[in-house]
């Protein structure tokens, strides 16, 4: 966990390949959450602080390799994040290369983009996590890494 004056005040510390991979494997194996989870077509999964999107990209490729589809997956993987640079980031590296147009409503607080290729990205949006409401699900598995800083 991130402590003050060593990082961003956001605590923006991505998390090191081989640590996801062994969150991903942890996962498997929690009471609230098991490999009939990565095998349904339909539970969903959300990361807050998803940061550049490096957790949310190696799980789009775990689900893959269950053999769902592209649009499958990424319509069940949902983040929120509160830093724009970071959140284009992430909806690049889980959507692909391509240009990406703000489409955010003017009255809103929550900021969203449009791929070039696939259209308007709904489920990864830039916000304060604390201030966003949004139904994500009947089943949705929640992770990631932490978001808050200890105080010295
Ligand atoms: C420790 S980093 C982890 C990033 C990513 N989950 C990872 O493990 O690689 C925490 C992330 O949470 C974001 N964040 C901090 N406070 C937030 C808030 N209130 N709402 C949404 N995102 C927040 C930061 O911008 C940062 O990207």
């Amino acid at each position: 966990m991130p402590r003050k004056g060593k990082h961003s005040e956001l605590g923006e510390v991505y998390t090191p390949p081989k640590i996801i991979q062994s969150m991903i494997d942890e996962l498997k194996n929690e009471i609230n959450c098991n490999e009939d989870d990565f095998k349904s077509k339909t539970h969903t999964w959300l990361e807050p602080g998803f940061g550049d999107g490096r957790i949310l990209y190696r799980l789009k490729e775990i689900l893959l390799s269950y053999g769902h589809s592209e649009e499958n997956v990424l319509n069940r993987l949902y983040g929120i994040e509160i830093n724009p640079e970071s959140c284009k980031k992430g909806i690049l590296k889980l959507y692909g290369e391509g240009e990406l147009t703000e489409i955010t409503n003017q009255h809103s607080k929550v900021r969203r983009w449009r791929h070039s290729k696939w259209g308007d990205v709904d489920n990864l949006v830039c916000s304060n996590l604390f201030d966003y409401e949004h139904n994500f699900g009947n089943t949705v598995n929640l992770f990631g890494n932490s978001l808050f800083e200890i105080e010295e």
